[in-house]
């Protein structure tokens, strides 16, 4: 990167802002002060598209307008609140974090950039856009968005997946940044980056920079920013037993260390790749004959597979319908047993409720 001049890193400035006056997006975070709304908007934005997050910034101000009205939330509430936006570990630390800063904090933001990184959910990105927003501190923020947008323009062939890429990008950011109005810089990469600068057809021909943007000069528009690793997701297929007695279902929270902690399911059955799913296999399962130990349930109907994305995995999933004449022990098996209309207190994952919300008929099971 020694070749870079500060000319270039003040040309490419420059040109930002004058994109930035003529492109704002009016999004209700903006010129907010409030470091715990920042906060708040951080984390839901944190892997996720504006137009995704928008609804839930709004859902959360309205029914938490302090951290005390958030730290003082059910964990339930929350999570429920959280529905459909993914990654649920965000869920988890921001009550954690909402609880801190009320409890031992005494509900007063910290201030510093090393405070802020320290809060359980907060990584270098987020501390670095809280920091800049609420206090015009200046530290540069480097996301998908950066990466893409400084790659392209100087010409940066790094695989921004190495601890060298990360090296080399974050002291770009940071020599690019306008220390005079971090605040306003920041919001203009990351918008720059996420509707012009875009991962796929970025507007190059209305573009501003294109006359000193290298990938745009070289034809390389396409090939910036460089990985080193293509990720390989795996697919796994699951069963859920939706398990009906004559006034309850049964579902359980989930309590692994993964993705979905804190979410609730059917009890579920995990098969390998290519299982024929048959009357046979389901009731010789260890699950079914836990579940239903000197019952005769009957097994009504199977569901066609749902299928969901994430990011290091795909979930195939199918929904049996299983009728039960006696109630289950539920506590014996970590169940809640819940009556129906009761279901949309609980927060599931996406697969789970595409099933519950889809009326679609289902085949029986021969
Ligand atoms: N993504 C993460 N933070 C953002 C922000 N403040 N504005 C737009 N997109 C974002």
């Amino acid at each position: 990167m020694g070749d870079i001049t500060a000319k270039q890193c003040q040309i490419f400035t420059d040109s930002l802002k004058i994109w930035f006056s003529k492109n704002q997006r009016p999004l209700p975070w903006k010129g907010q002060k409030d470091p715990y709304l920042i906060w708040l908007s951080e984390i839901i934005l944190q892997q996720t598209r504006v137009e995704q997050g928008l609804p839930y910034y709004n859902k959360f101000i309205t029914a938490y307008p302090t951290v005390h009205d958030l730290a003082a939330a059910p964990d339930d509430e929350v999570m429920k609140m959280w529905e459909g936006l993914g990654y649920y570990s965000r869920a988890r630390n921001l009550l954690a974090t909402a609880r801190f800063i009320s409890k031992e904090l005494k509900g007063v933001f910290p201030r510093t950039y090393k405070e802020v990184r320290a809060l359980k959910g907060v990584g270098d990105y987020t501390a670095a856009a809280i920091v800049s927003f609420a206090y015009s501190l200046p530290h540069a923020v480097l996301d998908g968005n950066v990466y893409r947008v400084l790659s392209r323009y100087f010409g940066i062939h790094t695989p921004i997946d190495t601890t060298g890429g990360k090296k080399e990008f974050t002291e770009l950011a940071s020599r690019v940044l306008d220390k005079k109005i971090p605040e306003q810089h920041n919001q203009a990469i990351m918008d720059f980056g996420a509707t012009h600068c875009k991962p796929k057809k970025p507007l190059c021909n209305s573009c501003l920079l294109k006359s000193s943007c290298h990938a745009f000069q070289q034809g390389e528009v396409n090939l910036l920013p460089i990985k080193s690793k293509k990720m390989k997701r795996k697919t796994r297929h699951f069963i859920y037993f939706c398990v009906k007695d004559p006034h309850h279902i049964y579902i359980r929270r989930r309590e692994g260390k993964d993705i979905w902690k804190h979410l609730y399911e059917y009890p579920m059955l995990e098969v390998a790749e290519g299982t024929e799913i048959s009357q046979n296999i389901l009731q010789n399962s260890e699950l079914w004959q836990q579940l239903f130990e000197g019952q005769t349930p009957v097994l009504e109907n199977i569901s066609p597979p749902y299928k969901q994305t994430l990011s290091h995995q795909t979930i195939i999933a199918k929904f049996v319908n299983v009728f039960i004449s006696r109630e289950l022990e539920a506590k014996k098996w970590g169940l809640l047993k819940i009556e129906p209309k009761k279901m949309e207190n609980f927060a599931f994952p996406k697969i789970i409720s595409c099933f519950l919300n889809d009326k679609t008929l289902y085949l029986r099971l021969d």
